[in-house]
């Protein structure tokens, strides 16, 4: 049937009917929301690229967690490290004092109803800003497994509910299932990184978490922005190395790999609205150019009806109190 039959204004009629025929919601429980943690006593160092977020020590990421999950109920948070001293290959960040492992375990003692996802790679840990240990001007694959592996066991020994290796290494998920194995973590689950772009999009975190490559960029190992297909052999892998969840990222400009993604497998797909994704809407709010709480349910939503069963995103506590203030 069509026009004048069919009149799909009808269900556009009053705010009910809307309400009753509406396809995506997001939910408090989609969302996750990330922080940076770095050493000291009550530092709170705002991040000038990504306003209304901090670099945060210990006792203050206790202090700004409990209020998240006292004022929104959000009860998932994503860890990022920035460490006192930095290495040739990460290993500062194998052992138990080293900075997200000491904040893992005081969330654990003050707010244990939060589950801690950590991310696993070491960008944020060697002296030249590169996800793993670089051999002849390159990272090597092999070498940077190990490290992984034991970074991973180490988040999971303090604590960690669920490790998210973040590097793009081959053969990872299989390394670090076998090392949280091993050590007695079979419980633990990865959510891995799976199609992650070498995208332009993460400028804002690199200022966050003091992470950018001293030399050269990260498409040796990240994706290049132009491929699907192999985006889907990536998430094929990483399943098949025993990966509990995939993720997408960023996601706004790659709603189309989302997609595909939760068409092809039948696993949960995260997607990580990521810093640059923020900091854009944020620009745009401070010069009064968008309706920012509109423009953030718009991109959650959106994220969430292309495919994305879980979202990671800088606006989720910020979401959260938008939705249930009148
Ligand atoms: C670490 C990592 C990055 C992000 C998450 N984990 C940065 C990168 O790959 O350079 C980016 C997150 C964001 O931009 O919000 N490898």
């Amino acid at each position: 049937m069509s026009f004048p039959i069919t009149r799909l204004r009808r269900l556009r009629k009053s705010p009910a009917i809307r309400n009753m025929v509406r396809e995506t919601v997001v939910n408090r429980d989609d969302l996750i929301m990330p922080y940076f943690v770095c050493p000291g006593e009550g530092v709170r160092n705002p991040i000038k690229s990504m306003p209304g977020n901090y670099q945060l020590s210990v006792d203050l990421l206790v202090e700004e967690i409990k209020d998240l999950y006292s004022t929104t109920g959000i009860d998932k948070v994503l860890l990022f490290g920035i460490p006192e001293k930095k290495d040739e290959d990460g290993s500062v960040a194998c052992h138990q004092d080293a900075i997200v492992p000491r904040a893992i375990r005081a969330l654990k003692k003050a707010v244990p109803e939060v589950m801690i996802v950590a991310d696993v790679c070491n960008c944020e840990y060697t002296t030249h800003g590169h996800c793993g240990t670089i051999v002849d001007g390159d990272v090597n694959n092999d070498l940077t497994l190990k490290t992984l592996a034991a970074q991973s066991v180490t988040l999971a020994e303090a604590g960690a509910d669920i490790v998210a290796p973040s590097d793009m290494m081959d053969g990872r998920v299989a390394a670090i299932r076998k090392a949280l194995d091993e050590n007695g973590f079979e419980n633990t689950p990865i959510m891995a990184y799976s199609a992650k772009y070498a995208s332009a999009f993460y400028g804002p975190f690199r200022d966050a978490a003091e992470s950018a490559p001293q030399f050269g960029d990260r498409s040796t190992y990240q994706m290049d922005p132009a491929n699907s297909n192999e985006a889907l052999r990536e998430v094929r892998e990483d399943i098949n190395e025993g990966a509990d969840m995939v993720m997408v990222k960023p996601a706004l400009s790659y709603l189309d790999v989302i997609n595909r993604v939760k068409a092809t497998f039948n696993i949960p797909v995260v997607a990580y609205n990521v810093s640059g994704e923020f900091s854009m809407v944020k620009a745009a709010a401070q010069n009064g150019w968008i309706d920012e709480k509109r423009i953030i349910k718009e991109i959650l939503t959106s994220i969430k009806r292309a495919g994305a069963d879980i979202i990671i995103t800088y606006h989720a506590k910020e979401f959260v109190l938008n939705s249930v203030s009148p």
